[in-house]
């Protein structure tokens, strides 16, 4: 952590915004969002309430924040409303529907676009076609696809009929696939033959055959045409979206939920155990997103927007399909890679489209500024006007050239800070009012009440480090842990007692009161913006059978901002190759068992690792071997020391 503070300390340049940029902003000044923010805390009631009537409920609430029994927060309880209707319906019925809703790229090139009144008949056919599949409400459907439409579809679908969806990234293996399939008990599973990712096929079906093998409960598996290419079929089973969509109706009824019933599960990693399915639910859930959208990234009529992430994350649920949509705004949707089938291919689409709003991660940032600057310089990014960030610490380096190159000196860049347990943005520069600083995610949102606490629960000075805490629920907040009510309220309420929400990042304010964000505190790893947990790792590598114990760490890397250095104890001796087959071998294994995302970069087989007297891994001192470190710090406790010698000089793979 001393590192990111030194960090800290050293960068004190700043970015208000243009006094154009102001000028048109949905919130200009400081003394407005104070104003704003101290009603948000101290009249939640009156602030949410105001800002809950702006959406079409289909039945007004009659409370708008029940507290009474934390961690449990219930927000608009009484209320009933369908986030498709949100999303859609108002809409086309405000004369809208002919506005274009979304534009969507395929990789090879292919365009669709949808109105608001086409996406909303899409979306009824596939509520339909899911209806006639037997999906009910409450019901849980598994959604694995590539980044084209249906996937938004899909989810809209769901909500529509008050499914609840539960979206597995694409990139996931098979069994990871199988875990989350099984955790939330899914029926159904909705994905495509294939997606385009670098000119190859992501073959998603078959990862799906292979997930669903055991899961008896699964009967239907409903898949859309995409790449064509010849997939296994289950009859009775598998259905074809094109072909169950024949004659379907473009009507049907959004279903009146309640305020708190559950609107989709979203599986990340913790420190401990298997991966946690988050509860998000209806009304808290669409009012933050939609709040969030419309402030953060100060969505204006003309604007196009553009979010690169992908609809299996957190980010895609908020800032693709929800948030956006809640807002009637144009965005645009993209399917394969940044560097597909060329370098400049994001800056291509942000000229063709004419992009105005653009979302996008500090790793894919880093990886531009790799490729160089003449990709971007190719293309007219004239139309940008505002860029964000997201899903892990952005560098200055990479937050100054983002700036220079991509916004031209002329766009604020919003660095929000937010988890798949917040729903929605919590710390965030607001654009028209913000003097932006490098690497900081500035302020806190509204409703958001955070703070800087020591491991007892005292405030810290303004430039310590401590970890981060929310002292009261907001309305996009995680509702629970699917299953699992005890882990919800142990990982993320009992550090203090109930009185806040832990948010497992480490943090610290400047003399100015701006947050700055250093990093995870647990035994989680972000890997280029993917939470992993080093746990998670570990279980993969040693159900390889050449594996008797492993240890996994983070190191610092240039792109990826972590990337992950396995130790492994092998089942028989080291070989005379030091170990380097077999740790080709387990990268391939942990690839199979997660996704490719886990694979470690660099696996050092060792007879040995450093452990306690007590046999506990001494993983400070793996973390400081695997970033190449000297070691300085105490290793008296260590059993044997001439095990760091070994690590050091091991072979890696
Ligand atoms: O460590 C923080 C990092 O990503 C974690 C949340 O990961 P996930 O739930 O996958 O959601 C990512 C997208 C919202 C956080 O605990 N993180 C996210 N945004 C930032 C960040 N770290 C620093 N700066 C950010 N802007």
């Amino acid at each position: 952590m001393s590192q990111s503070i030194e960090t800290v300390l050293t960068e004190d340049r700043s970015f208000p915004p243009s006094d154009e940029f102001r000028g048109a902003a949905r919130l200009a000044d400081r003394s407005t969002y104070e104003q704003m923010w101290r009603r948000s805390i101290d009249d939640p009631e009156g602030f949410f309430g105001e800002v809950a009537r702006e959406l079409p409920w289909l039945e007004p609430f009659t409370s708008v924040l029940d507290w009474s029994g934390a961690p449990v927060a219930r927000w608009f309880d009484g209320g009933k409303l369908n986030v498709s209707h949100v999303c859609l319906d108002q809409h086309v019925e405000a004369g809208r529907g002919d506005e274009v809703a979304l534009i969507w790229e395929g990789e090879p090139g292919d365009e669709r676009t949808f109105t608001y009144a086409e996406l909303l008949a899409e979306v009824c056919r596939f509520a339909n076609v899911l209806k006639a599949r037997g999906v009910s409400k409450g019901d849980r459907v598994a959604i694995y696809m590539p980044m084209i439409p249906e996937a938004a579809m899909a989810m809209l679908a769901c909500a529509r009929i008050g499914a609840i969806h539960s979206v597995v990234f694409g990139g996931f293996s098979a069994q990871s696939l199988t875990d989350r399939i099984e955790d939330g008990g899914c029926t159904a599973v909705i994905t495509a033959d294939g997606g385009w990712r670098r000119g190859s096929i992501l073959a998603l079906k078959d990862a799906v055959d292979e997930a669903v093998q055991d899961q008896a409960q699964v009967h239907t598996v409903l898949c859309v045409r995409r790449t064509e290419q010849a997939v296994a079929w289950s009859e009775g089973r598998d259905v074809w979206l094109h072909e169950a969509l024949d004659g379907v109706s473009d009507e049907c009824a959004p279903e009146p939920m309640d305020a708190e019933d559950v609107l989709f599960l979203l599986y990340t990693s913790g420190s401990t155990g298997k991966p946690k399915g988050i509860v998000h639910t209806t009304g808290g859930y669409i009012v933050g997103a939609y709040l969030s959208t419309r402030y953060v990234f100060d969505l204006r009529p003309g604007d196009t927007y553009w979010c690169t992430a992908d609809v299996g994350w957190i980010t895609g649920h908020s800032y693709i399909v929800y948030g956006p949509l809640a807002n009637g705004a144009r965005m645009v949707m993209y399917e394969g890679a940044p560097n597909a089938p060329h370098e400049g291919r994001f800056w291509e689409l942000c000229e063709k489209h004419r992009v105005s709003i653009f979302y996008t991660a500090p790793t894919a940032i880093r990886a531009f500024m790799k490729w160089g600057d003449a990709h971007v310089e190719k293309y007219d990014l004239s139309s940008l006007r505002l860029l964000g960030t997201v899903g892990e610490p952005i560098n200055p380096a990479a937050w100054i050239w983002y700036r220079e190159k991509v916004g031209g000196s002329r766009c604020p860049i919003v660095d929000t800070w937010w988890q798949t347990e917040t729903g929605s943005i919590m710390l965030t520069p607001l654009p028209g009012m913000s003097a932006t600083k490098p690497g900081s995610a500035m302020t806190p949102f509204f409703g958001v009440d955070a703070a800087i606490l020591d491991e007892e629960g005292n405030e810290v000075g303004h430039g310590e480090g401590g970890l981060l805490a929310i002292r009261r629920p907001w309305p996009s907040m995680l509702r629970g842990i699917w299953g699992d009510e005890e882990r919800y309220h142990d990982t993320y309420w009992s550090r203090w007692d109930g009185r806040y929400y832990m948010a497992g990042d480490g943090a610290r304010r400047d003399a100015d009161g701006n947050f700055w964000i250093m990093g995870r505190v647990d035994d989680v790893l972000n890997v280029s913006g993917h939470r992993l947990s080093t746990m998670e790792v570990e279980s993969a590598l040693v159900s390889h059978e050449g594996v008797v114990e492993a240890a996994v760490v983070a190191r610092p890397d240039d792109l990826t901002g972590e990337a992950i250095v396995a130790f492994v104890i092998p089942t028989d001796e080291v070989a005379d190759d030091g170990g380097l087959a077999l740790g080709v071998l387990l990268k391939a294994h942990v690839a199979a068992e997660i996704g490719k995302l886990a694979r470690p970069a660099e696996i050092r087989v060792s007879p040995r690792l450093p452990k306690t007297r007590s046999g506990k891994i001494m993983r400070r001192l793996l973390r400081a071997i695997a970033a190449g470190e000297e070691i300085r710090q105490d290793t008296t406790t260590l059993e044997d020391p001439t095990i760091l010698d070994e690590l050091r000089t091991g072979v890696k793979a």
